[in-house]
């Protein structure tokens, strides 16, 4: 509903009135839809002002350090529920009742094995293949499984594809996992949690029995549900594009899996380990943030800086203390976490990361977590992607029960040549 208007003038001349309009939280947005029509485009790279949908999903005050889900806060969530609880609730809208959970989890269990036919596909990568090239194909090949079931106009068929998403991508993670490091794929155990049933199909060996720690299980769950959406960043948005044209949302997981990659989004946390054995021992930390520091220098502290959040990550918040409560409760002893654990005091105390307001977000203690409990470094971004389908999924769903719903088509400020004369090859 439109509240206010803004008014465009251009040198003092009045160009259009354009509405203002109001979510129930947040900044309140210029409706610039019929700028076009006057000759003008909006120029926003990188999407610094620019809202791209309406969504009733997550809301983010970056500036407050807020996050929830649904209207529910983040800590809540991650405290007080398991990650299939904010699966139902991302997905509906509402907290389940005790009997909706017991039959929405029951639905996700029964949907965790995969076509026999699908594991043929891991034999074509080579085992050197990084997992998350294999999560990228592999999903999207998923699509050609269930061809009679892939009308997205059909809301239990967009329901059951969802369910299939989530129940089905910790199976193909752990396939990943396994494929590359030479052992025979796991199939899930309906007797766990999802949680349990990931751990149990990443560590588990014919030879002997795994059990599974309780402690691991639970900080896994959380890293799961501090990943389970965050409103239209890059690799959501991707989603939102992919499936604005209509494709199969196999499809569009693939390519959100594949927005998801890149270091300065979910591939932060690999990279941030890395970064980490490239300062190896403590001696180095100082070097490293006069890096960090330096103008002339591209090198950034991965795990730091976060677009939206300029006080604090309030998913870093639980994640930090999940962090230091895994590592006191296993008492594990790293020098890498030690080099962690320095560059997050001088993070905390140097002026440049305090007046940048560049704090430890949620990839930096999630992947000290998960090098604590033995998740190999190049599984950590496939743990995000896993994490992150239902938020995509949700995204996805929500799109396209939208009235009026159009293709995303931005525009562009054309810089190029213009009007050139074509020479023919024979005469250049
Ligand atoms: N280390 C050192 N300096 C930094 C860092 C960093 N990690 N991040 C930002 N800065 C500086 C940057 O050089 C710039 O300085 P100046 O104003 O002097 O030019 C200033 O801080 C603002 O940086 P920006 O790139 O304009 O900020 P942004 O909001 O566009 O970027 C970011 C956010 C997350 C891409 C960035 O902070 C970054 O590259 N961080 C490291 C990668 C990382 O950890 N990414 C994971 C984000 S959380 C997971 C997710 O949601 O996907």
């Amino acid at each position: 509903m439109a509240e206010s208007k803004a008014t465009l003038s251009i040198d003092g001349n009045v160009v259009t009135d354009l509405p203002i309009l109001k979510g129930t939280a947040g900044f309140d947005v210029i409706d610039i839809r019929t700028l076009g029509s006057k000759g003008y485009f909006t120029y926003d790279p990188g999407f610094l002002a620019t809202a791209s949908c309406e969504s009733a999903i997550t809301f983010i005050d970056g500036g407050k350090g807020v996050l929830q889900h649904r209207g529910y806060a983040i800590d809540d969530l991650a405290k007080k529920a398991d990650y299939l609880e904010v699966c139902y609730i991302l997905l509906n809208g509402d907290a389940p009742t005790k009997s909706q959970y017991d039959a929405f989890k029951k639905i996700i269990t029964n949907h965790t094995m995969v076509h026999e036919k699908l594991a043929h596909f891991f034999q074509g990568f080579l085992p050197d293949a990084h997992p998350m090239a294999m999560v990228c194909a592999v999903v999207g090949a998923l699509s050609s499984f269930y061809h009679s079931d892939l009308d997205i106009d059909d809301q239990a068929q967009r329901t059951r594809s969802a369910h299939r998403l989530i129940a089905k991508m910790p199976t193909i993670a752990a396939m990943a996992y396994k494929y590359s490091i030479g052992q025979p794929f796991v199939y899930p155990r309906n007797d766990l949690s999802y949680a349990e049933n990931f751990l149990h199909m990443m560590f588990s060996v014919p030879a002997e029995e795994y059990k599974v720690s309780p402690t691991i299980a639970s900080a896994m769950d959380r890293i799961f549900t501090l990943h389970a959406d965050h409103e239209q960043n890059a690799s959501t948005s991707t989603v939102r594009l992919a499936g604005s044209s209509g494709a199969n949302p196999y499809a569009c997981i693939a390519a959100g899996v594949a927005s998801l990659w890149g270091p300065a989004h979910g591939g932060a946390n690999e990279a941030c380990l890395t970064m980490l054995e490239e300062i190896g021992t403590l001696d180095r930390v100082d070097e490293y943030v006069a890096k960090a520091k330096d103008k002339s220098d591209s090198f950034r502290l991965m795990g730091f800086g976060h677009r939206v959040y300029k006080n604090f990550d309030p998913r870093a918040t639980v994640m930090r203390e999940t962090c230091h409560e895994v590592l006191s409760e296993l008492g594990i002893k790293d020098p890498l976490l030690d080099v962690a654990m320095a560059l997050e005091k001088v993070a905390l105390e140097d002026p440049y990361f305090i007046e940048k307001k560049l704090y430890p977000n949620v990839d930096f203690y999630s992947g000290i977590i998960l090098k604590a409990i033995g998740i190999p470094t190049s599984m950590f971004t496939v743990i995000f992607a896993m994490s992150r389908t239902v938020g995509w999924i949700s995204h996805w769903d929500e799109m396209l029960s939208q009235p009026g719903q159009k293709i995303g088509r931005p525009r562009q400020k054309y810089t190029g040549e213009i009007d050139r004369k074509f020479i023919p090859l024979k005469d250049r």
